[in-house]
């Protein structure tokens, strides 16, 4: 069965088109729940039941299903993967290969945590994900002495998903300002949610050229296919669509506006 990518909304698409460019051959399936985005501004509970409605939907087309969505991976993956998915299925999040990356480890390195490069991280994501500490948890399994000021971005994800750029990319300015007032010289900056590689380039700017900016695209499509070489039984056939609980239309002509590609999403 295909390998499903999950997010609320088009933020998944950018984790999508890395996939898709590293693996052509592999059917995706992609699922937004347009109808229920933002998550960001939702409590822990709410997050965790739409992402197991969405997942139980999408277990008939796929058996292995990747959170392209921070917000969902911080508050509802560990309780999913705790009360135990179906026999064959398997879900992973995003944000264990962006710190295995930001740590500089190989895939699965459980080794204690040590020392590492940078240790003045700037961490953008919605307000669940900063709520849910989800990052600095998995950090220090991984990593000591790194100091992390997390900031939520609240405004950006509806601004992307309402095709206002302008907005984004200026709630992306203040949100970076509000940063800087705690951290003035961060090392390294994480974008914490899928929708932000689609305004990276506000964030650098803003940044400027000294820091290095993280986004996960790559960095989970080369875990996955570091995964499905060694698990090739997640490879076989499958579903290739993009399907949504919105508006069929309005997000296949958001996301085509995004990608600059043309998609067409159908009803989930
Ligand atoms: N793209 C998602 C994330 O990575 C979710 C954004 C949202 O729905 O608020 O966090």
């Amino acid at each position: 069965m295909s390998v499903g990518i999950f997010d609320s909304g088009l933020g998944g698409l950018t984790v999508w088109k890395a996939v898709r460019a590293r693996l052509p051959e592999q059917p995706l399936l992609y699922y937004a729940d347009s109808a229920h985005a933002p998550y960001g501004v939702r409590d822990a509970e709410d997050i965790h039941g739409l992402t197991k409605a969405a997942v139980e939907a999408m277990w008939r087309d796929v058996d292995l299903v990747i959170l392209a969505c921070n917000t969902a991976s911080a508050a509802a993956l560990r309780r999913m993967q705790e009360a135990g998915v179906p026999p064959g299925k398997r879900v992973l999040g995003v944000f264990v290969p962006l710190i295995e990356a930001l740590t500089e480890r190989a895939w699965g390195d459980n080794s204690p945590p040590r020392e590492v490069a940078v240790n003045q991280v700037a961490l953008f994501a919605t307000p669940a994900t900063v709520a849910s500490r989800a990052f600095q948890r998995e950090l220090s399994f991984r990593a000591v002495g790194v100091d992390v000021e997390a900031q939520a971005c609240g405004g950006v994800v509806d601004a992307i998903e309402d095709g206002d750029m302008i907005l984004a990319e200026a709630l992306v300015r203040s949100h970076v300002d509000a940063l800087r007032r705690k951290m003035p010289k961060p090392q390294a900056a994480i974008l914490g949610c899928t929708h932000y590689p689609l305004v990276h380039d506000a964030f650098q700017a803003a940044l400027g050229p000294e820091v290095t900016v993280y986004s996960q695209a790559d960095i989970v499509a080369a875990s996955l296919a570091d995964y499905l070489e060694r698990r090739p039984e997640f490879r076989e056939g499958g579903r290739d669509a993009l399907v949504t609980t919105g508006d069929p239309d309005r997000v296949s002509s958001r996301a085509t506006q995004f990608l600059r590609r043309p998609m067409r999403f159908e009803a989930a």
